[in-house]
Order: structure tokens, then C-alpha cells, then sequence
């Protein structure tokens, strides 16, 4: 039995929901893929927070401590770009490997990212960056390796799928939809990385790059803050409903991307994913039409989609191939 210790980057609520999903599964993966996956450190802003049924020694407020402790995988779940980033260099460059859900850092860094595991012969987990459980990311790399991808679409932010489902179902103004959202904890103090699409436009990015290559030939982002109930009432009317749909398809010289909302006829499949749920329409030219559809945020579904990156490289520490 191969021991597999991680040196842990946050607890908030995904790290937290990592930290609980290893305690329950821990036995079961050590039969099922024959490696003990441990938590080392962990790193927080604040030590003095309670965080009940955690040994309170993992903690560490020093990010170089952790990183630099000889753990096998570090698992970055602090979010946002800079410190992250930071954090995730390091690792690298010690020849760490990195398991993240950080959409934001590798939609900014995301090649620099991958050049440097590849130098450094280590690989870079990133299942949990696009649409928290759904395992849209391994399907691509690996399930649809065979077949030629046409055109991904989805509905790839919750936050707008929840504020555009409450406006047509309960006849809600976009600014009273979203304060519910906020209420229910679905949004954001601060809405306007999900309602002005940039957040959408972040996973497409990742799902475009890896379907389709990295050169983006037009990018088109619209949010969804405009969204009036006269338009989702019209939609309705004609036997619609406003969706908030990221599109990414081949084009001359590259792939061509776009954030937009788009009134879907009642029968499309992305019609039916309600509240905040996530869904992604992927046609290949071999398979044809598929969907996938789930929750695609919140502490456990994106922690189980981190832990089985943080197996995949514990059952294969030799594979050192970022992008396979
Ligand atoms: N939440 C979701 O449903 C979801 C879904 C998909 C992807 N993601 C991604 O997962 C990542 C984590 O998100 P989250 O929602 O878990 O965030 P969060 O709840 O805000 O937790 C962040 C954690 O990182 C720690 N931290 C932040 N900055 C730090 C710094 N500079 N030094 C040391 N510790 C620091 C915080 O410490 P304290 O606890 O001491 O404050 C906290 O434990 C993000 O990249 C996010 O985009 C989240």
C-alpha cells in the first residue's frame, strides 16, 4: 500500500468538503485503487478559526511551509489568481504534483501552467475548475479521445441558470431574482464575475482549449444583468425559455466562443436544467449528440471531483504527461 500524502491549500468550503469526502472514503479507496491518501498540512488565512473534526496541528498560515514539506500532490483550493498562482508556481517548479478547481488561474495562466509541470515532469489535476461535479473534463481528455468534437454548449454558471429559472418561473425582475439568489446563498456578495459572463467565459475557455485547441479566433461575452421579465415572458409565450448558454465550435483558424443569453425553444435539451444546476452539450462527429448535467458547484460535489484527480495521479505517479 502506497501512502500518498497532500499538503492541503484551504478549507473553506471546498476544501473543507475535501478534507470530510477523504475521511468517509479513505477505506474504500485504499481497496478499490491500492494507495492511502492522507492530509498532511493545511493551509488557511486564519489558524484560529474553528473547524471542528480537524486535528488542529495540520494547520499552517505559511503557504512555503506546506509547499515546501515534501508532500506528494498539493491540492490548491485557495482561489483567486495572484497568491494562488503563486502557490501552484512553486509547487511545480519543487516538482509537486498540483491538483486545483481554480478556473480563474488557469483560464489566466493556464498554458504557462502546463508548460512548467511538463518541464518538471509532474501533472496538474483540474476535473473540479469546470462545472464542480460533473466529470466534463475527464470526458473530454480521455472518453471522447477517439472522436473528432464539433461544438460544445452548456450552461456553465448556476448562479445565472438559478436567476433566469426564478424570473420565469416565479415572474421575478432580474434585481429581485438575483437578491434571491444572494439570499439562498447561490450568489455572491459581489454577483458580477456570474451575472456579466465572465465566469462562464473562464470554463469555456478550458473546454474550448482542450476540445478544440488554444487559438481563439473571436470571443463573445454578454451577461445576463439586462434580462427583463417582458423577455422572459415573450419566450414564453412562444413556447421558450432565456438560457444563459456558453458555445465554443470550430471556426477557420481556430475556435470560436460565446457567452450569451439565447431564448431556446421548450424542447432543447439545455430547456429542462433548472435552478442552479450545470449542463454541457458536447457533438462529436463519431457519437453524435451527448449531455451532461449535475451540480456544478458546492463543497462535495467539487471535492469529489478534486479527490478523484488527487487518485488519478496517486494510482499513476509516473504518468507525467499534463494534458493525457
Ligand atoms: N465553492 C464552490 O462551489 C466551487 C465550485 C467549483 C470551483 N470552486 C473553486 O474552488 C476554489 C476554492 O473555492 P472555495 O469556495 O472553497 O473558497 P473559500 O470558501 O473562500 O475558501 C478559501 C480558503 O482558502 C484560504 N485562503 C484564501 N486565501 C489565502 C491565502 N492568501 N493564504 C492562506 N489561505 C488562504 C481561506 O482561509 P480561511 O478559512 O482562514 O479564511 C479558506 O480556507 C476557488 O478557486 C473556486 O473558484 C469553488
Amino acid at each position: 500500500m502506497r501512502r500518498i500524502n497532500i499538503g492541503l491549500l484551504g478549507c473553506g468550503t471546498v476544501g473543507r468538503g475535501f478534507v470530510d469526502l477523504l475521511a468517509r472514503e479513505r477505506e474504500r479507496i485504499r481497496g478499490r485503487d491500492g494507495v492511502d491518501i492522507a492530509v498532511r498540512r493545511i493551509l488557511v488565512r486564519d489558524a484560529g478559526k474553528s473547524r471542528p473534526g480537524i486535528d488542529p496541528a495540520l494547520f499552517s498560515t505559511s503557504a512555503i511551509d506546506i509547499i515546501d514539506d515534501g508532500c506528494d500532490i498539493i491540492v490548491e483550493l485557495v482561489g483567486g489568481i495572484h497568491s494562488a498562482g503563486a502557490f501552484v508556481r512553486r509547487a511545480l517548479a519543487n516538482g509537486r504534483h498540483v491538483v486545483t478547481a481554480n478556473k480563474a488561474l488557469l483560464a489566466e495562466a493556464g498554458r504557462e501552467l502546463f508548460a512548467t509541470a511538463e518541464r518538471n515532469h509532474v501533472r496538474i489535476g483540474f476535473e473540479a475548475s469546470v462545472c464542480g461535479g460533473i466529470p466534463i473534463i475527464r470526458a473530454l481528455r480521455h472518453g471522447l479521445a477517439g472522436d473528432r468534437i464539433e461544438s460544445i454548449s452548456g450552461i456553465l454558471n448556476g448562479t445565472c441558470n438559478y436567476i433566469l429559472t426564478r424570473m420565469e418561473q416565479d415572474d421575478l425582475e432580474f434585481d429581485d431574482a438575483l437578491r434571491l439568489a444572494q439570499e439562498r446563498g447561490f450568489a455572491e456578495a459581489d454577483p458580477s464575475l456570474d451575472v456579466g459572463g465572465d465566469d462562464a467565459a473562464q470554463k469555456l475557455r478550458i473546454l474550448g482549449e482542450l476540445a478544440f485547441g488554444p487559438q481563439v479566433v473571436r470571443m463573445r461575452v454578454h451577461g445576463i444583468a439586462d434580462v427583463t421579465r417582458a423577455e422572459v415572458e415573450q419566450a414564453r409565450a412562444r413556447r421558450g425559455v432565456v438560457r444563459h448558454v456558453a458555445t465554443a465550435r470550430r471556426a477557420a483558424g481556430g475556435v470560436e466562443m460565446r457567452v450569451e443569453r439565447r431564448e431556446l425553444p421548450e424542447f432543447h435539451p439545455l430547456a429542462a436544467v433548472r435552478d442552479e444546476n450545470n449542463a454541457i452539450v458536447v457533438r462529436g462527429r463519431a457519437v453524435g449528440e451527448m449531455m451532461f448535467q449535475g451540480k456544478g458547484a458546492g463543497s462535495l460535489p467539487t471535492a469529489a471531483a478534486v479527490l478523484s484527480d488527487v487518485i488519478e495521479i496517486a494510482s499513476e505517479p509516473n504518468r507525467t504527461r499534463v494534458l493525457t
